[in-house]
């Protein structure tokens, strides 16, 4: 009996919070009262886990082995993988992706409520590069986001021209060489955009690779559709925000390009690059083999234009398709530019966005 009683607490730890029980002085009356103490110990303790379940758990966002069906979620969108996600997303051929991290959850809803607008969200996949991300839009938005492990490090991925932020932008044309070699057609956007109209239509011909110009000079509004002549600097100032392939051997080449130009040009403090120059340098190189085609300036100006002149925007009222919120830098700036111009569509539309407001 004593050996029972004293190995009990090895095999039974609840028993633990009176470890200074009266054992030594222990004869068989007190058995029964010590098992009673034992059970309502035990009872307690057991409440107070429960307390504990319910009311932090959920806090900490981690219920998961509360609820079996939560659980068998969370680790079915850790391993959900980019073919699943894709062949779940995709109409007609083609999906719609962003690359994201959590502090652009805001712009992420602002840019999924144009789409939405425009009825293209069903075809929105969201590559998550934090999990946070991946719970977060799956949690509410089931099958929207994938994460292409390993996660880059979130801590230093945000601040433009670091390098966390390069690393985290080298994984674009990596997620879009893997979609294209799944066959799909991939329009990719920056969150920091907004759609005004359905880019779709002008997305003319069977060309490899569609994409804009991101200089502020303008242009007459019957320009070239070729790749333009190269800048000040060598290279082209084409922008890395917006760009649409075809699952072609040409625009393949091109993501193929880019991922080996960025490993040629690594980041350096000195230079403090992100992605669009080698890019640039990719398109250059491979403008030979490529069919590649600029889209109108007219219907996706960059930020340095629409912003800045309000002349043009005047003069071409109407033709606007999709609005980039660049030639600024900082969360709040952007934030600030975008209710300038009644394009911060979360405050009061969080209604039209699949994910609610956040
Ligand atoms: C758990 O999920 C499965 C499929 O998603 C469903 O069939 C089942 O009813 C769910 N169970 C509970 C207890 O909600
Ligand atoms: C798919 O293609 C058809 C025919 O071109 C078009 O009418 C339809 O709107 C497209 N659907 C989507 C979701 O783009
Ligand atoms: C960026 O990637 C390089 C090479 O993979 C790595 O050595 C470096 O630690 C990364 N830096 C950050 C800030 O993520
Ligand atoms: C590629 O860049 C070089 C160097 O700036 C330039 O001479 C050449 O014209 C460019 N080629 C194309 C197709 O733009
Ligand atoms: C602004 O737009 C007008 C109209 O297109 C153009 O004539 C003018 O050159 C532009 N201004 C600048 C600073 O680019």
């Amino acid at each position: 009996m004593s050996q029972w009683l004293h190995q009990r607490p090895l095999h039974n730890p609840l028993s633990d919070p009176y470890p200074l029980s009266p054992r030594n002085s222990m004869t068989f009356q007190f058995q029964r009262p010590m098992l009673l103490v034992l059970n309502r110990t035990t009872l307690l303790v057991l409440l107070s886990l429960l307390v504990v379940l319910g009311v932090i758990l959920p806090w900490t966002g981690t219920p998961g082995f509360m609820f079996p069906n939560a659980t068998s979620s969370l680790a079915k969108w850790r391993d959900y993988t980019l073919s699943q996600a894709a062949s779940f997303v995709a109409k007609n051929g083609t999906i719609i992706v962003c690359a994201v991290s959590q502090p652009y959850l805001p712009f992420l809803n602002n840019w999924l409520i144009s789409i939405s607008r425009q009825k293209h969200q069903d075809q929105v996949l969201v590559i998550a590069e934090d999990y946070a991300t991946l719970y977060k839009v799956n949690g509410r938005w089931p099958g929207h986001a994938v994460l292409v492990p390993p996660a880059p490090d979130s801590q230093t991925a945000h601040k433009f021209g670091s390098q966390g932020f390069f690393n985290f932008t080298s994984r674009r044309p990596r997620h879009l060489l893997h979609i294209l070699e799944l066959g799909y057609n991939v329009m990719y956007n920056d969150v920091d955009m907004v759609w005004l109209k359905d880019p779709f239509p002008y997305l003319q011909g069977d060309h490899d690779v569609y994409f804009t110009d991101d200089m502020a000079a303008v242009k007459p509004l019957d320009h070239s559709h070729d790749l333009p002549p190269p800048g000040k600097k060598g290279r082209t100032y084409i922008c890395s925000c917006m760009i649409f392939l075809r699952p072609t051997d040409g625009s393949k080449l091109v993501m193929k390009k880019w991922i080996e130009e960025l490993q040629a040009e690594p980041w350096s403090k000195a230079k403090k690059a992100n992605d669009q120059p080698a890019f640039n340098w990719a398109l250059n190189k491979t403008a030979g083999q490529v069919d590649l085609y600029l889209l109108p300036q007219s219907a996706f100006p960059t930020g340095g234009l629409y912003f800045k002149n309000q002349t043009w925007v005047e003069e071409t009222k109407g033709k606007h398709v999709i609005i980039h919120n660049n030639y600024i830098t900082g969360f709040e700036k952007k934030i600030k530019r975008f209710h300038d111009f009644g394009l911060w569509l979360v405050d009061d539309h969080n209604v039209e966005s699949p994910l609610g407001k956040l």
